[in-house]
Order: C-alpha cells, then structure tokens, then sequence
C-alpha cells in the first residue's frame, strides 16, 4: 500500500478530524481562534492523527467519533508544539506559510500554543481513560525537557550521540508512540497490540526526526514549506553533524569550525563538508535502522490490513521529502 492509498482509504475519518479540529479552535478571542485556524488551514500531513486513526484499526471498538477526537487531539497537541517550537527556533516559514510568531508576533504566539494544548487536552479528557491522560501529560513534559536538553547541548561538539537519540525520543518519538496508544487504547486493542503499537510509535517517531534533521540539509523550503539549514545556523547539532565532527581529521577541523557567531557562510561551509564526508547519508542509513525496528514492532500484530497501513507510513517517513 501506498501511503497517498492509505490517505484515500481514511479519507472520510480525516475529513471528520478536521471538522472537530475547526470546531475546537473556535474562541471568543478572535486572536487565538484567528492564529489557530491560520496554521491548522495552512495544512501539514496529519501524520499523528492518521496514526491515532490507523492504531484505532487494530481495536474491537469501531467508535469512529471518539476515534476522530482523540485524533484531533493528537493534532491539537502537535500543533501547540509547532507555535512554540517556531519562536525557540525564529522560524518564519511554517507549512509553506509565514509562521505564527511571524504574522503575530512572539507574545500571541506562546498563547496560541497554550491555547491549543488547553483544548486539545480538554478534547483529549473524553476519553474516560486515565492512564491516557498519564502518559500523554508526562509525554508533554519530556518534550519540554527535550527541547531545554537542545538548548543546553546547542553547539557542543562533543556531546555524547546518546544525548542526541535522548532529546529526539522525548522531543517527537514519544507523541508519535503516545499517538499510537491512545488509537489503541480508545479502541480498545488486546494488550498484545497495545504494547506492539507504543514500540512501533516510538521507532516511527525516532526515523521521523532524523529524517526531518537530514532533511534540514537535503531538502527544499519550497517544498518542506519551512526553513531549511537553519538547524546548524542555530547551533543545533542533529546527527548528520554529530556524525561528521567524528571523522578523524575532518572532525577537527570541523569542531574548530562550529561555534557561536558562526557566519552563513561559515554555515554552509560546514553543512557542504558533512555532506561531502557521507555523514548525512549515514544518518539517513540510521533512520532506516529504526525504520525496519518499526516493522519489526508490527511483526506480531494479527491484522493484515493494519500492519501494510503502518507499512505505507514507515514507507512513507522513511523517503519523505516534505
Ligand atoms: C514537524 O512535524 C515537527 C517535527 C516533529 C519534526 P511535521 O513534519 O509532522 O509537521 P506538519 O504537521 O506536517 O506540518
Ligand atoms: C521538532 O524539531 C520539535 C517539535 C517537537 C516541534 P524541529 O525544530 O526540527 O522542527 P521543525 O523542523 O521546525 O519542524
Ligand atoms: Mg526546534
Ligand atoms: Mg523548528
Ligand atoms: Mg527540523
């Protein structure tokens, strides 16, 4: 399967995520209603609540409208992230559009995440299930702690890669993971298939980032519809990089290199060198590493439809140019 098949194939159920997604960004501040609907109609792939709806799959509860709102949910969730994460990273681009923080500004900007995580969780609180509140909340708090794990480790060249794979997993995969738990969970899947579906989660999420780390140096703003080479700009140091400065004498010359100040050009001397050396094609190749720990995770899972689903979205993550 294809993931564009996949996308047809839960057409109906997208179309009612984004029915509640509007209705829940509605306010009486038409500021943040204004802010929220701009970015949720700017578009994006719908990736965690297409996951949420596919993990509903594998459930014997076919509650599609419980489905759909913990889905839209999940979106709401990332969301809040995207708002906030643009004005940590002054991004101006977002889903091929001026960012909120750029139209509106910093202030309305940390508002409107809040606004959106204050409504996705009350959505999210349907769900009479509190070990989902749970996890989600603490998946919340890690991806604080992910990003201010970022922001101590920004242009440390030697920082262990286990504080890179750290921050990744807290700061995307474990949404992905928890995504995929609550579509279990609010389907009521066996335990077998819980557990199977939160490793897959976390595996998907964890090739998801790399990829959206290599993509910050392969690919295109045109078509991402965000900045690209801005992660290095900034001091973040993402795999392909953490990779590079291990070269033997490369590495030197490339830890002498990176450093607070650094000019664009400088920047994208380094960003050439690292390519040129193979590191980004090495992190692409660890990508696919989680990519097929993936689809060992839904191995075992007895529901043919579900796991060729998950299939088309690994596929899908895994060569990925937007
Ligand atoms: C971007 O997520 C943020 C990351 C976790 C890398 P997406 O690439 O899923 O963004 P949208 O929702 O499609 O815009
Ligand atoms: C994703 O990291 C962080 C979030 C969880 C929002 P990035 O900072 O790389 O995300 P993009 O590239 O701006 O989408
Ligand atoms: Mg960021
Ligand atoms: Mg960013
Ligand atoms: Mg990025």
């Amino acid at each position: 399967m294809r993931v564009t098949e996949l996308y047809l194939a839960m057409q109906g159920e997208l179309r009612r995520v984004e029915e509640i997604l509007e209705e829940e960004v509605a306010s009486r501040e038409p500021a943040l209603q204004d802010a929220s609907l701009y970015l949720l109609r700017a578009g994006g792939k719908r990736l965690r609540p297409l996951v949420v709806l596919v993990s509903g799959r594998f459930g014997r509860q076919g509650d599609g409208e419980s489905l759909a709102r913990a889905a839209a949910a999940l979106e709401m969730i990332h969301m809040a992230t995207l708002v906030h994460d643009d004005v940590i990273d002054r991004a101006e681009t977002r889903r091929g559009r001026p960012t909120v923080k750029a139209a509106w500004g910093d202030q309305l900007a940390l508002y409107t995440g809040d606004f959106l995580l204050a409504r996705a969780l009350e959505l999210l609180s349907e769900v009479a299930d509190r070990r989902l509140h749970e996890v989600t909340a603490r998946a919340i708090a890690h991806m604080c702690r992910g990003e201010l794990e970022q922001m101590h480790d920004l242009y440390r060249v030697e920082q262990p890669l286990l504080r890179y794979f750290r921050r990744i997993r807290q700061k995307t995969a474990l949404l992905m993971a928890v995504s995929c738990l609550v579509g279990a969970r609010v389907a009521r899947a066996d335990e077998a298939a819980v557990r199977a579906l939160w490793r897959f989660g976390g595996h998907l999420g964890m090739a998801f980032q790399i990829v959206d780390d290599v993509l910050d140096f392969t690919g295109s703003e045109a078509v991402l519809g965000k900045p690209v080479a801005s992660d290095l700009l900034q001091g973040n140091l993402t795999l392909p990089v953490l990779l590079a400065v291990r070269e033997e004498a490369l590495g030197r010359r490339l830890a002498e290199r990176i450093r607070p100040g650094m000019t664009a050009d400088e920047v994208a001397k380094v960003a050439k060198a690292v390519t040129a050396c193979g590191a980004v094609e090495r992190a692409k190749q660890v990508a696919h590493r989680y990519v097929e720990r993936a689809r060992r995770d839904l191995a075992p899972l007895p529901y043919e439809w579900g796991r060729e689903a998950m299939e088309a979205v690994l596929g899908f993550v895994a060569a990925r140019d937007r």
